[in-house]
């Protein structure tokens, strides 16, 4: 093995165009998938104040978004909904005429090549905003299941392409596969929201998707932050019960997990840079603090670097101009 002076890493960072050869580590708008978040109502483009540049909209504004982000090459999009009605079971959840079901009619109606994945939760739902039913202060996890299921299927229903569980229950998947499974939906993947920690990072979502729970948090089913071998243990067991596509969340503070995951088991690996993670790197960029883009763009980069295949994140637009302007 050459050393130095032979040896001289310098070498292969000499010109942009050797660093083009060698970069190990790519970011394409094939590895993005937009959040956005449709609203009961009309006429509504409402930013949320914490996460600049994302909106609540109506079906109507959210087709005509939708449009855009085809014509940006965005190919992909998980939905979350904000009912006009909430209640204890979560209902609108799971209902033929709930927002997101409508949603997604609205847009497989007008609009072509957008993969539509779409979040599988109750805490958008219930009036406590929490993601299950409760027992007294318990979120009760069988039971929350069997609805998760309902839910799962009116979505496949109503025409999404891809369901994604962020509730945390344990044997959420088997039962939301079998139940897919059953009823001739054997082709619809689910992305499991399967390394999920309680993370102060969610902060801002909880605004735009008025989701924040009426008391206590999630700590019950999300997972501690300071564990690591126990994301093996969830990661694996949600791949045993059918997963095609396993989630860590969130993703820069969680590096070493997307890596440890992806290592692991060599699963098609996806991870979301969370609405903090996001907002954080704005507000930053607003202040002149830091360069938002080029951190931006290094904030995703290194998501990719730790493993993960795809990226869900609040960023896609800005980076597929950026990927535009190259
Ligand atoms: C719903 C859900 C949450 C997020 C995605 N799905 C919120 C939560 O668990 O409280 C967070 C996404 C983000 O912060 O961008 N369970
Ligand atoms: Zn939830």
């Amino acid at each position: 093995m050459a050393t130095y002076p032979t040896k001289r890493l310098r070498r292969l960072r000499y010109n942009s165009i050797v660093r083009d050869l060698v970069r190990e580590t790519t970011l394409t708008k094939n590895d993005l998938i937009y959040p956005m978040f449709v609203i009961h109502g009309e006429n509504i483009k409402h930013e949320i104040k914490s996460m600049p540049g994302v909106f609540q909209f109506s079906i109507e504004n959210l087709i005509e978004e939708c449009k855009e982000l085809v014509q940006l090459g965005i190919k992909a999009i998980i939905l979350f909904g904000i009912p006009e009605h909430k209640d204890e079971q979560g209902s609108d959840a799971y209902s033929e005429s709930g927002i997101i079901q409508r949603a997604i009619r609205a847009i497989k109606a007008e609009v072509k090549d957008l993969l539509i994945i779409t979040d599988v939760c109750l805490c958008e739902y219930t009036s406590h905003g929490h993601c299950g039913l409760l027992k007294g202060e318990e979120v009760l996890n069988d039971e929350t299941v069997s609805l998760l299921v309902k839910e799962a299927i009116s979505h496949a229903e109503a025409g999404a392409d891809m369901i994604a569980p962020s509730d945390m229950m344990d044997g959420r998947i088997a039962e939301i596969r079998k139940g897919l499974d059953d009823k001739g939906f054997q082709n619809i993947p689910i992305m499991s929201y399967a390394v999920k920690y309680s993370s102060g990072y969610y902060g801002p979502f909880r605004d735009a998707a008025d989701s924040a729970p009426a008391f206590g948090d999630r700590r019950s089913h999300q997972m501690d932050i300071a564990n690591g071998l126990e994301a093996i243990r969830e990661a694996e067991s949600d791949i045993e019960e059918g997963a095609d596509i396993i989630m860590v969340k969130p993703a820069g503070a969680y590096l070493d997990i997307i890596k440890a995951v992806k290592d692991k088991f060599q699963m098609p690996t996806a991870a979301y840079q969370v609405s903090g993670e996001y907002s954080m790197i704005k507000a930053a960029g607003k202040l002149d603090w830091i360069d938002e883009e080029r951190v931006m763009i290094e904030s995703l980069i290194a998501i990719k670097r730790a493993g993960a295949d795809m990226i869900l994140t609040y960023f896609a637009k800005d980076v597929a101009k950026f990927l535009d302007k190259q």
